[in-house]
């Protein structure tokens, strides 16, 4: 026995471990080395016929191998083997793409639409959400107690008026901005409000709070061929280039003339069909600012005219996508949202 000889069994152990692929293997490791016949066994047990001296430098020598391998049999049990004739790496493979989310429907909407009417010259504003009564209704020629009014179905503030602009109001539709613009800005005006609504509501196709766009667009000699090319261009940019667009005598207090405007529809291209009236659906109203309105916003009607139109952007989106229930917007399930 010679102390190369223990070392050199210690070095061969080890690295046998360090490369063992499988726990089996370990296994079979420790008992080639340590097991009962085990080499590092069989050595240690030659000591006692060695001569004291000798005894004394291989027995430490010995012991400490033995120490040593059963040290790296235990780390080797810790560790994950891969064994490389199983399991394999294709470095060629597409990598997992990350998921990425996106903004929400209504969100991508309100961009989609702000950008369409930016193409022609309009300006995006925001005006308040909680509005006095005068911009939502006096001002746009409901007076108090007017039957008009009733179709907004409005939600008022409890005890907040003020002296001339009245009782406070969720602002009901984006028409209030219009006196708003008109009071901060001199003609030419090329106005989209987009902005939430609030009306006591709520059923496949009304929830209680809602948003709604608007034009507003004043300027001289503004007549209603301006209104209805313009509801083209937004038809087409949005909806697709085959889509026209159709305007119905309607009644609104703060136009007139005042229209409904209907496109021609999605799923049938206009022929009739169940979705749809006689090949048209309802985008929302429009109409020729009335005189009064201008007037009331600081405008000489007689040196100015001009034309405005409400949509919900809830309505156009979902009619875009085919969605049959507006709930489905507000409430964050993302086995829908996912989807778009
Ligand atoms: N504000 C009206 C509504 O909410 C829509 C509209 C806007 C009508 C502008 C005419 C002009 O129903």
């Amino acid at each position: 026995m010679d102390s190369n000889r223990i070392q050199n069994l210690k070095n061969q152990a080890i690295s046998s471990i360090l490369e063992a692929k499988s726990d089996q293997e370990l296994e079979r490791l420790r008992i080639a080395y340590l097991g009962r016949k085990g080499e590092l066994t069989q050595l240690l047990k030659k000591l006692s016929s060695l001569s004291p001296s000798e005894r004394k430098e291989m027995g430490r020598l010995a012991n400490d191998a033995k120490r040593a391998v059963k040290e790296a049999l235990e780390e080797a049990r810790k560790v994950k083997r891969i064994d490389f004739d199983k399991e394999w790496l294709d470095v060629t493979a597409p990598g997992k793409k990350p998921s990425l989310g996106h903004l929400h429907l209504i969100t991508e909407a309100i961009e989609e639409i702000t950008t369409i009417f930016e193409r022609i010259g309009f300006t995006r504003v925001a005006y308040p959400e909680v509005e006095w009564d005068w911009y939502a209704f006096g001002g746009l020629n409901m007076p108090k107690n007017h039957p008009a009014r009733d179709e907004w179905e409005t939600l008022y503030i409890d005890n907040l008026k003020h002296n001339r602009f009245g009782r406070a109001v969720l602002t009901p539709h984006t028409s209030s901005g219009q006196l708003r613009e008109m009071k901060q800005r001199k003609p030419p005006i090329r106005m989209l409000n987009i902005a939430k609504c609030y009306r006591r509501q709520s059923d496949v196709s009304h929830a209680p709070m809602f948003y709604q766009f608007e034009t507003l667009v004043i300027d001289k000699k503004i007549n209603i061929a301006h209104l209805k090319g313009t509801l083209d261009y937004f038809a087409q940019q949005y909806f697709g280039k085959n889509r026209k667009t159709r305007i119905r005598p309607f009644h609104f207090q703060f136009t007139e003339p005042s229209f409904e405007v209907d496109i021609s529809c999605i799923v049938c291209g206009g022929r009739s069909c169940q979705v749809c009236k006689e090949g048209w659906l309802e985008l929302g109203g429009a109409g020729m600012v009335h005189p009064t309105v201008l007037k009331n916003g600081g405008i000489d009607p007689e040196k100015y005219s001009g034309f405005a139109s409400g949509f919900g952007v809830e309505r156009v989106m979902m009619m875009k996508h085919g969605i049959d229930d507006i709930r489905l917007l507000f409430s964050n399930d993302l086995r829908f949202l996912k989807q778009f």
